[in-house]
């Protein structure tokens, strides 16, 4: 098949993953025939450099013309300054409301082979296979914002609203995707105090009539957070808003290992989604080609995956990426004590993919 990829490596260490999950692409377009062709766009903090904004509209048109966005990470020191009017996360959460993508599907399957690099015992991370659909166009990030000035000098405020609608989708699909896997769907909210919760829940249930082979349970998000580090294995299929979601799958990176290791797909109507590694521009490691680039190569399998419907593809590359860390090809995040470079930990995959079953 043909496929255009568009990718935006961003900042820190976005541009040094990026550039190994394409060459992973590459890779398996010349080993199952299929031509990818790639184009690099400008977003987050090297846009405001170049164009004095975090998401160009050429780097837009090209995302909405091409079948996936592969993106690397946004954001760094450099453009922290809490006054500034730009900020690089601008553009990534602009292309996700441009591209109207809704759900972000966040998966964690902890490698055995690694359960000793957890800070967690081993017990806890047993079993541990689970899928967090965060709602990724609502919320708190897309709400009104500003400061206004109060009694004691000025005060600050932003807003959290979700529609029906908008729970709705992002619950539907957290219910199709639970129907083929283990048929537990579990919805995070605060309901106990929020008005947007409240609702979250009520359309949830009403959604669950939906799929009356699916089981829904409902949890509160603070012991949510506890249960993740301690009972992690009961969970399936969990579905949350927006921050709930950004936050609770940090946490979940250290189940498996390392923040480097998780991928994400955020997902909308049509096909075309766009994929990223769930951490960030990890300024502390950037540019020094250290950085764990697992992440975004699992990232580039769910690419296979879900937008151009290359399953064998996809299991391909998250096997070739298993069976590397299993012989303990490790970068530096996961504790090695001679760790591999991202280049060379890129390069490792791809031997493995060659080695492969076809
Ligand atoms: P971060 O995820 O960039 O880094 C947190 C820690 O994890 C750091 O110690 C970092 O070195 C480590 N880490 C992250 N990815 C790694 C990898 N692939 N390999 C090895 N170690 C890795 O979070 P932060 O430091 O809070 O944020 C830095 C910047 O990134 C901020 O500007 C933030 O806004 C941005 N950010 C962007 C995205 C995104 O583009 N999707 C996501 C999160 C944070
Ligand atoms: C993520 C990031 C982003 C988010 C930031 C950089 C806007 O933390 O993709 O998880 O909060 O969605
Ligand atoms: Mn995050």
């Amino acid at each position: 098949m043909k496929a255009s990829i568009a990718l935006t490596p961003g900042d820190g260490i976005g541009p040094e993953v990026v550039q190994e999950a394409r060459l992973v692409l590459e890779e398996v377009g010349r080993r199952h025939g299929h031509h990818f062709s790639f184009t690099e766009h400008l977003l987050g903090g090297c846009a405001i450099d170049a164009r004095g904004t975090a998401l160009p509209d050429e780097t837009l048109a090209a995302c909405r013309a091409a079948d996936a966005v592969l993106l690397g990470a946004v954001g760094g020191p450099k453009w922290d300054d809490p006054t500034a009017k730009v900020r690089p996360e601008q553009g990534l959460l602009g292309l996700r409301k441009a591209l109207q993508l809704y759900a972000n599907l966040r998966p964690v399957r902890p490698l055995p082979a690694l359960s000793h690099i957890s800070p967690l015992k081993p017990e806890r991370i047993k079993g541990v296979d689970f899928l967090v659909v965060r709602e990724l166009t609502g919320g708190l990030y897309f709400g009104a914002r500003g400061r206004r000035p109060s009694e004691d000098g000025e005060q600050a405020f932003d807003t959290m609203i979700y529609s029906t609608g908008e729970i709705r989708r992002v619950v539907r699909l957290a219910f199709q995707l639970a129907r083929g896997r283990r048929k537990l769907v579990t919805s995070i909210d605060k309901a106990n105090v929020l008005e947007t919760s409240r609702l979250w829940r009520q359309v949830a249930i009403e959604t669950a009539k939906e799929f009356p082979d699916v089981k829904l349970e409902h949890q509160l998000v603070d012991s949510a957070a506890m249960r993740l580090v301690t009972h992690a294995a009961q969970f399936d299929v969990l579905v949350t808003e927006n921050m709930f979601g950004d936050i609770l799958t940090d946490e979940a990176a250290v189940l498996a290992g390392s923040l480097g290791l998780l991928p994400s797909a955020s997902l909308g109507a049509g096909p075309r989604g766009l994929y990223e590694p769930i951490h960030g521009s990890a300024p502390d490691i950037a540019g020094q080609g250290i950085a764990n680039p697992v992440g975004t190569i699992l990232s580039a399998a769910m690419l296979l995956r879900h937008s151009l419907c290359l399953e064998k593809e996809a299991a391909g590359v998250e096997a070739a990426v298993n069976r590397a860390l299993q012989e303990g090809k490790h970068t530096a995040d996961l504790g090695a004590k001679s760790p591999l470079t991202t280049s060379q930990m890129g390069a490792t995959i791809r031997e493995r993919l060659l080695a492969g079953p076809r």
